[in-house]
């Protein structure tokens, strides 16, 4: 491992040398004197000198540099039976005219934008946009309801929102303008205009402060790329707590391009001209880096593809996508694969297709279970590649760096730390525990390039959330080791952050859903293991007193308000009356062991416990699934 040994060492020891010749990558406009900014620790600032625009790096600088002509970005819609290429130019001339919309509707530099799409390259416009005028987008993903839309508006404060007509489900249209309404109903912040993009699926009624996007790109004058502070923010990414109130990861202008256009060659092995696709969605931070500013950062081709694994049409679309669009490289999550081998479990549809371009199958967003590892592997032929990493790092914590040095793959392990990260497992002391010994994953600060400087307006919540239970270290929430060769292994969350399909939600939130109904007294939310989607939520309640409604009609009443209050997303079908939940005698319900429990796991009975005979009543309710 010497390079990449040699990469590591170098990015702890000499942050400032590691960085700065990093950020040789990027068009500065004021290019950067020193690296790190540490004045305000535990908060830090990277490129505190440095001026750029991220869509200019993005974009224009390819254009004049000789790629005006070659694909930035390849849009595949099974679900509308549409394809579509857009060049550089194209996409530049694009992003500068909608950039004109949004400065024609009062948008400038620091602005927020929030930006509620679907998988349509409008969506990756309107975010550059924002980056060209300095504004700042914040994606709101599709599957989510009207309140948890309506509580990022009133966070983010957005000036302009820019939306679409509908979404497209495999099973249904999804109109987003009612969702959009509902939720400015339910909010003090009214932003001045609601851009939206008219879908034939179904079109939207536009109202008074509605703006046409066509209408308006027709009368708009394209802008060019507003210089902003390397500090400043290019946007917030709401994502789920522990609690119900989401966090706005601020992801900043400097590190994030330097971060970004350092990790696609390295980790990814990805390089200007070559096709990555990215199989997620724009509204999670997947997209965000590797759909829309990765590629674009260093003149590769991103493929946007609105479709699902399966069943848009079959089994073989991730094939057809990757071979038609001669993708070098696939990033998913491991759901998506669950998906593909429980349709078509020997493969069969990959022989329909020519996938001898095709190098390397990266996976990450939730745990890559053995058996999808060595599925895909077996299948395709190409190394199956696991990396770790959340919202809130923007890029990976640890990988296999395909680019910099492959190294042996561990199954079940996202190998190393990748450089800039200084991985430490603590004991709840904040000890550092032996090699071998599970421990809270934590990361000693500072955390590298691209990484969140804060949350949204709230630096005190940022302390608490993160820095403040080791101080010196950001917490990461997971729990994991590191083996004798250095490789992490990442074990699950230690908090109450689930993971449903490679999306990150929230048990606290549904909790409180739950807590809402007139018949429930208390309740609680875990998750629990799922075949298909990692884990699902299930859901416990006990009743109060006196109350008569039938455990159907509750049960149905509780899995709609989920889908109503948070989304579709959020999957919430399982739900359990209870007569008590097992709690400490502080009054704490034992989460973690009731999560032991529904996993099959041999549960030691914690010593705080109150009433060990409510344990042995849950257990059975779910022994008896
Ligand atoms: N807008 C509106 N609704 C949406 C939506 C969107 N953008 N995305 C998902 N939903 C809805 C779905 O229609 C579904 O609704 P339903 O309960 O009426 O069926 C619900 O939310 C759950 O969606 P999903 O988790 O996607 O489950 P699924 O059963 O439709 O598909 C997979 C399962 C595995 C095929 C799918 O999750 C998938 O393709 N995952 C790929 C991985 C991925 O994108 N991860 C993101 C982070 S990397
Ligand atoms: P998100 O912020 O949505 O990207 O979710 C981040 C969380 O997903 C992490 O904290 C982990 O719990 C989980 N996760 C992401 N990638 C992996 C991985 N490769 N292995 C295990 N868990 C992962």
């Amino acid at each position: 491992m010497g390079t990449y040994q040699d990469a590591y060492r170098h990015s702890l020891a000499d942050p400032d040398g590691f960085w700065l010749d990093a950020a040789g990558a990027i068009d500065w406009i004021t290019p950067p004197t020193r690296a790190l900014d540490d004045s305000s620790a535990p908060l830090y600032r990277w490129f505190p000198d440095g001026e750029l625009n991220t869509c200019h790096n993005a974009l224009d600088r390819h254009v004049d540099g000789g790629r005006a002509e070659q694909p930035a970005l390849v849009y595949d819609s099974p679900v509308t039976g549409t394809k579509a290429s857009f060049t550089y130019r194209e996409l530049r001339d694009e992003v500068a005219r909608f950039a004109g919309v949004l400065a024609g509707l009062g948008v400038g530099k620091g602005d927020r934008v929030i930006v509620y799409m679907p998988m349509v390259p409008r969506a990756v416009v309107a975010m550059l946009a924002c980056a060209r005028l300095g504004a700042v987008h914040s994606v709101v993903f599709g599957g989510f309801a009207p309140r948890e839309l309506a509580s990022r508006v009133e966070d983010a404060k957005p000036k302009v929102i820019v939306c679409a007509s509908c979404g497209i489900e495999p099973t249904r249209i999804v109109e987003y303008k009612p969702i959009i309404e509902e939720a400015l109903g339910a909010t003090t912040h009214q932003p001045d205009a609601v851009v939206v993009l008219q879908r034939e699926q179904a079109r939207a009624t536009l109202g008074e402060r509605d703006v046409d996007w066509d209408e308006a790109l027709a009368g708009a004058e394209p802008v060019g790329c507003v210089p902003v502070a390397a500090t400043d923010p290019l946007y917030i990414l709401y994502t789920s707590g522990t609690t119900g109130r989401p966090k706005g990861v601020v992801r900043d202008n400097g590190g994030h391009a330097v971060a970004l256009a350092w990790s696609l060659p390295n980790v990814y092995d990805i390089h200007p001209g070559e096709v990555f696709w990215t199989a997620s969605d724009v509204g999670w931070v997947v997209g965000h880096s590797y759909i829309v500013y990765a590629p674009l950062l260093v003149g590769a081709t991103t493929v946007l593809y609105e479709g699902k694994p399966v069943g848009t049409p079959d089994a073989g679309a991730f094939w057809r996508v990757i071979s038609e669009h001669g993708a070098k490289a696939l990033f998913t999550a491991p759901t998506a694969f669950r998906a593909i081998k429980r349709v078509d479990p020997d493969a069969a549809e990959l022989a329909k297709y020519d996938l001898s371009g095709f190098r390397t199958l990266f996976l990450a967003g939730e745990r890559l279970d053995p058996e999808t590892y060595h599925w895909a592997g077996e299948k395709l032929g190409v190394p199956v590649v696991d990396h770790w990493w959340q919202t809130e790092t923007g890029w990976p914590i640890c990988a296999n760096l395909r680019g910099l040095e492959p190294m042996p793959i561990k199954p079940g392990s996202p190998s190393v730390p990748v450089p800039g990260y200084d991985v430490r497992i603590l004991d709840p002391d904040g000890e550092e525990v032996p090699r071998g010994q599970e421990g809270a994953i934590a990361i000693a600060l500072p955390l590298p390039p691209g990484t969140l400087p804060t949350l949204w307006g709230d630096d005190d919540r940022y302390v608490e959330s993160y820095l403040s239970r080791y101080p010196g270290y950001y917490l990461t929430g997971d729990g994991g080791y590191v083996d004798e060769d250095g490789y992490v292994f990442v074990m699950g969350r230690t908090d109450d952050v689930i993971n449903v399909a490679g999306h990150r939600l929230s048990t606290g939130s549904m909790e409180a859903v739950l807590a809402a109904h007139p018949a429930v007294a208390e309740c609680a939310v875990i998750g629990v293991r799922d075949s298909l989607k990692g884990q699902l939520p299930r859901g416990f309640v006990v009743l109060k007193a006196g109350v008569s409604i039938t455990e159907d009609t509750l049960r149905e009443e509780l899995v709609a308000a989920v889908r109503r209050e948070i989304g579709p997303v959020a999957a919430f079908r399982d739900v359990s009356v209870v007569d008590g939940l097992p709690k400490t005698r502080s009054g704490k319900i034992l989460r973690k062991t009731m999560r032991g429990i529904a996993d099959g796991r041999d549960e030691p009975v914690p010593s705080t416990i109150e009433d060990p005979a409510v344990l042995d009543a849950l257990r059975s309710v779910l022994r008896a699934d």
